[in-house]
């Protein structure tokens, strides 16, 4: 019998890095992140409804593989994810991620995608959807220490969903900088290049610290950091891998996302284990309270967690419909007969004429 040709549902979409880009442009990449935002808020009010874990870290000298999975129950999602601060400095990326979504009924995965692109919006759309709600009101300028793959995202992000209008750059690496001086200019933010973080942050009402480096480093120092702003600690995300003075932290009010996930990761493992913290979903559903004064200084102890990047899966399966950005992939082995497996490759055999 010849081999059949694989059934539909052998088919996942799959996001090639190519298809994202096109994508985003077709939306707008402000809009794009006011768009992700609203999925990651939504997923966020629903906290207590999906399933949780801190994400499975494989740590090595160099840097650390990770896997974050979570589920609705409807859909699960897991998302691959590096963290190597050395490759910047061989030509490669210091985060890299591709994800999957699946249908919790069947098992079968609907979309399989890019992420490294994807990782930059959500986080820049999860600090801001924060920001929004932490930084004190009428905030128009961010200081940003760090100026790597992630910067210009974060900066945007807050442009779009917070209505800054300027942006404070500081890198160790001047080409760092800029770079993302050069991507920012037709943004519409005015963009300032600094000589030193202590610069950056002056005037600044958000502070955002996004490095990459492999060690307890301290990019704020405690007299740095004045009364009555936000602080979004990006780059603190792993065990041994902290940007804040602890003195800072002892005088914020710490919002997190998952605390058992930031606990070990975050900034707050410099801390004791009963260090108190609040979550930030508590705030978006009302039963925690957000900036509470003018002269608080509220920090998002930002390290990424799994519901984000399934919201943005999700997020991304609605860009989708109706659009070509996709391609079909012949991923998964679904033979007519679901018990004949074998049946389906020995069809598959090519035949001796052709031979
Ligand atoms: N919280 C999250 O959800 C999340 C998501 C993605 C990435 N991250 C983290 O964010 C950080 C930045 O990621 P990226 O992809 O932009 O990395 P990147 O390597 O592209 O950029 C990091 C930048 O930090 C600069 N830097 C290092 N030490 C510094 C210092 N002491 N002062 C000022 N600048 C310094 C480097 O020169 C570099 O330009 C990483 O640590 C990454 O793990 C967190």
């Amino acid at each position: 019998m010849p081999a059949s040709p694989p059934s539909d549902l052998a088919f996942v979409p799959f996001v090639s890095v190519q298809n994202m880009m096109r994508l985003i442009h077709h939306r707008g990449i402000e809009n794009a992140l006011r768009e992700l935002a609203e999925y990651i808020e939504e997923d966020f009010r629903r906290w207590p409804s999906f399933n949780k874990t801190p994400r499975v870290a494989s740590h090595s000298a160099d840097g650390v593989i990770e896997l974050m999975p979570t589920s609705d129950g409807e859909s699960y999602g897991f998302k691959y994810v590096n963290g190597h601060p050395k490759n910047t400095a061989e030509g490669l990326q210091t985060v890299t991620a591709f994800g999957v979504l699946a249908e919790v009924s069947s098992g079968y995965p609907v979309l399989l995608s890019e992420m490294t692109l994807l990782t930059a919006l959500r986080t820049a759309a999860t600090s801001a959807m924060v920001a929004r709600r932490l930084a004190p009101g009428g905030a128009r300028c961010m200081a940003m220490i760090g100026n790597g793959a992630q910067a210009e995202f974060q900066a945007l992000a807050m442009k779009a969903i917070v209505g800054i209008d300027e942006v404070r750059l500081y890198d160790i690496d001047p080409a760092a900088t800029r770079k993302a001086q050069r991507n920012l200019a037709s943004t519409g933010l005015t963009v300032t290049a600094c000589a030193s973080a202590q610069e950056a942050i002056l005037g600044a009402q958000i502070i955002t610290t996004c490095t990459a480096d492999k060690q307890y480093a301290t990019i704020l120092t405690d007299n740095m950091v004045g009364a009555g702003v936000h602080i979004n600690a990006i780059g603190g995300d792993c065990p041994g891998k902290t940007e804040l003075h602890p003195g800072i932290l002892a005088r914020s009010e710490v919002f997190v996302e998952y605390p058992p996930q930031t606990r070990i990761e975050g900034e707050i493992q410099q801390m004791p284990e009963d260090f108190p913290v609040t979550e930030f979903w508590e705030v978006l559903v009302g039963t925690a309270k957000g900036r509470t004064s003018d002269q608080q200084i509220t920090l998002f102890d930002s390290v990424g967690f799994a519901i984000e990047d399934f919201s943005a899966l999700r997020c991304l399966r609605d860009w989708l419909k109706g659009t070509s950005y996709f391609e079909r992939l012949d991923m998964i082995a679904d033979p007519d007969d679901p018990r004949d497996l074998f049946g389906m490759l020995q069809r598959a055999a090519p035949s001796e004429d052709a031979a």
